[in-house]
């Protein structure tokens, strides 16, 4: 079991090298050792994280959070409440244990000693690798903090490894980490939701006791993984203080806030180990995913854009990371399972006439799906729709000029499948119990080797033979009774991180195998959007509502931690009463995507669709590669704003959004100084400002310098309900 690091990969800081090495020159060192009190420093370009190390042996987290506030000297609270870096079961269980385990069926509690800590270089970035060790027993406990200071990001992870030769350990439990918060009263920020309505913003005061978030049944439809702590009652959304965090994992996950009266907030995270365990076995290892967690000094946005920037620049995929994201069309909406050739052609025409670059066709091409009730194992094409195969369609859709892409779903099955009729003992099921449908589908047990290989060789063989350049990876259902009938005792708790461990595995070997294609995350919408994903898959298919009023509260929500070159955004024939105008400048802020019948629309909406698309163009790099700020939050007001600033200040666009009905119209007309106020621009430079569509008469005639825009602002020009407003920035000089 090795989740993601190899100790190739582990090379004494001495040997750093390339960017890693030149900011290691410019600066103080990212991790400092310090002898009085001896433990270690970790800065980033803000925060500072410190570490002890007592005469015990006991290692502790002495202080996390802002730079400046860090005195050599701060014996903190963890310290204080004898909260341990790597917080064990074992003695008084004043603390959420990061690690529980069983030795010789009987020795419940740790016992962990210091032996150990380097700084070492992890995949070109330095990290601190403290080793510790039981008392009596034979387990080594490595664990990782992985820095990268630009972004005020720490990544956290744990290796547990069964030094003896003879027993077993029982692994009841391994999180990634734990940090703990200077003392104070805090607030969370967190997201929930639900199927068509996800990434609702909530908030909550961290009063005494324990909060947790967590996902049980493999999907995270109903909280996220993140979280956002700040003091409490502080809610300016460009500064103080917020501590930040999420998991790189796709199976079950969980986080607990730890609030002591008095005291400050521990933060346990990683697999969350409900009817889970994991028999380590002499010799082997155990290697936790990360937890990523991070300090920012500039409130909300502020952590926004630095996970946000993270995950664009270190998590996504290395070979598509720097690309920009195709406008794509989807039929889903128009045709739902009812696909035909002639029919696809049709709307592919459309497509490419208005600037479409990558035709998708979803769910329905293969045998036997007529509907949401068979089909789903039996991966080839079926024949009574396409009798001579997919080429024909697709070389047709190359030739007017898009690449295409087609919709999978793996992990499913439906019991009316030739797959299922030949495998039964291949999904997740206990003897004597039911099995537990879902949309008609089982999920099939991916920890057995014969259901990888399967699924492997089905896309292998549809991969290569179709020049398919687009893969929507979607997961229909939660996971219901885990079970695993033929796989030893000791091994029936361990399914499901098996799973997830083989579900990884067959993203990352056909990634590997068909190294130009495009993956998006889909899980019945925006129901597995965690970075364990996206280290794996491009973008995410964010909500199956496409409603552009409601779109803009989810597209809020998701942008608290994700970049917006993952935002995938369709405009469909669902309106909400707005305008098709509206919702082009809706989707147009992540990643656009067309998914209205095409075929009922006329020449006006061909010629909107097309401009829409033509600026969408010569905007995209700002959205998906700029510093988003939302500047307005819909949950706020009954308005939205989000700009994107380039990485050099020269360029910034905004979108504007008016959701008030006409009661709230007259509110917002009443108040003649709203504002837009703009963030992150030079201060000192001048833009000119360019309303999108809007003739030359009715055009700001004078540039601004940043500092107007960010302290005076804008005029709020948009006064009507479902209404809209794009703005271009360029900088002068
Ligand atoms: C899920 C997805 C949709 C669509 C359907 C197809 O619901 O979220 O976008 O792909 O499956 O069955």
């Amino acid at each position: 079991m090795n989740m993601h690091i190899s100790n190739a990969l582990l090379l004494p800081v001495v040997f750093l090298c390339g960017a890693a090495a030149a900011f290691a020159q410019a600066s103080a060192p990212v991790i400092r050792e310090t002898t009085e009190p001896k433990g270690w420093v970790i800065e980033t370009k803000s925060s500072s994280y410190r570490l002890l190390v007592t005469d015990k042996g006991e290692v502790f987290p002495a202080f996390y959070g802002n730079k400046a506030g860090a005195s050599s000297t701060t014996r903190n609270d963890a310290w204080q409440q004898s909260i341990m870096e790597i917080p064990v079961r074992g003695a008084y269980p004043n603390k959420t244990p990061a690690l529980e385990v069983i030795f010789s069926g009987r020795v419940r509690d740790l016992d962990l000693q210091f032996v150990s800590g380097n700084i070492l270089e992890i995949e070109n970035r330095p990290a601190l690798v403290i080793t510790q060790r039981d008392r009596f027993y034979p387990l080594q406990v490595v664990s990782y903090i992985r820095v990268l200071p630009e972004y005020d990001i720490l990544e956290k992870w744990i290796e547990l490894k069964n030094t003896g030769e003879k027993e077993s350990i029982l692994i009841e439990n391994a999180r990634s980490g734990s940090i703990v918060l200077p003392r104070n009263a805090y607030e969370l920020t967190h997201l929930a939701g639900t199927w068509g309505n996800e990434f609702q913003v909530q908030r909550a005061a961290l009063t005494p006791g324990v909060k947790t978030l967590e996902a049980a049944d493999f999907k995270s439809f109903e909280t996220p993984p993140w979280f956002l702590i700040r003091p409490r009652g502080q809610h300016d959304k460009f500064s103080g203080p917020g501590w930040f965090g999420t998991i790189q994992y796709s199976g079950n996950w969980r986080m607990d806030m730890n609030t002591r009266y008095g005291g400050g907030v521990q933060v346990v995270a990683g697999i969350n180990f409900w009817d889970t365990h994991w028999n380590l076995e002499p010799g082997k290892t155990f290697v936790t995913p990360k937890f990523v967690i991070g300090y920012t000094g500039r409130g909300d946005e502020g952590a926004a854009q630095s996970l946000s920037r993270y995950i664009r620049k270190e998590v996504l995929p290395a070979s598509h990371r720097e690309k920009l994201r195709p406008v794509l069309y989807n039929s889903w909406y128009a045709t739902k399972f009812n696909i035909r050739m002639d029919q696809q052609l049709a709307l592919a025409k459309i497509a490419a006439e208005i600037g479409v670059e990558m035709f998708v066709m979803d769910d329905g091409w293969f045998k036997g799906r007529v509907n949401d009730r068979a089909g789903l194992g039996d991966w080839t094409v079926d024949k009574k729709k396409f009798p001579d195969g997919l080429a024909p369609l697709i070389r047709q859709v190359n030739e007017l000029g898009m690449d295409f892409g087609i919709w999978i779903e793996p992990e499913m099955v439906n019991p009316d499948s030739d797959l299922y009729r030949r495998h039964p003992d291949w999904v997740f099921h206990f003897p004597n119990r039911a099995r537990h449908e879902s949309r008609n589908q089982l999920m099939l047990n991916l920890a057995r080797e014969d259901v990888f290989q399967y699924l492997l060789k089905c896309y292998t063989s549809l991969l290569s033979e179709n020049n398919i350049k687009f893969i929507k990876w979607d997961h229909n259902r939660a996971l219901s009774e885990p079970g695993w009938p033929d796989a030893p005792a000791e091994m029936q708790r361990e399914a499901r991180i098996r799973h997830i461990d083989n579900l990884y595995r067959l993203i990352d070997t056909l990634r590997k195998r068909f190294p130009d294609v495009w993956f998006e995350d889909c899980s019945s919408g925006g129901g597995r959007p965690d970075i364990g994903m996206l280290a794996r898959m491009d973008q995410v298919w964010v909500s199956d509502n496409t409603a552009p009023k409601d779109r803009l509260y989810i597209q809020h929500g998701f942008l608290s931690a994700w970049p917006a070159n993952t935002m995938v955004a369709w405009t469909t024939d669902h309106m909400q009463n707005t305008s098709l105008e509206f919702t082009f400048d809706v989707m147009m802020s992540g990643v656009l995507g067309i998914g209205n019948d095409l075929s009922k629309w006329g020449d006006k909406e061909k010629a909107l669709a097309k401009r829409k698309i033509e600026l969408y163009k010569a905007i995209r790099p700002l959205v998906q590669q700029g510093t988003a700020c939302r500047l307005i939050s819909p949950f706020e007001d009954f308005r939205a704003a989000v700009e994107y600033v380039a990485e050099d200040k020269s360029e910034a666009v905004v979108f504007c959004y008016n959701l008030a009905d006409d009661l709230a119209k007259n509110r917002l007309e009443g108040r003649g100084d709203l504002k837009l106020r703009l963030q992150g621009l030079d201060g000192g430079a001048r833009y000119t400002i360019e309303f999108c569509g809007l003739a030359p008469d009715k055009q700001p005639r004078e540039s601004c310098t940043g500092d107007f825009l960010e302290n005076i602002g804008l005029r709020w020009i948009v006064s009507e309900a479902g209404k809209s407003q794009i703005i271009r920035l360029r900088k002068t000089e």
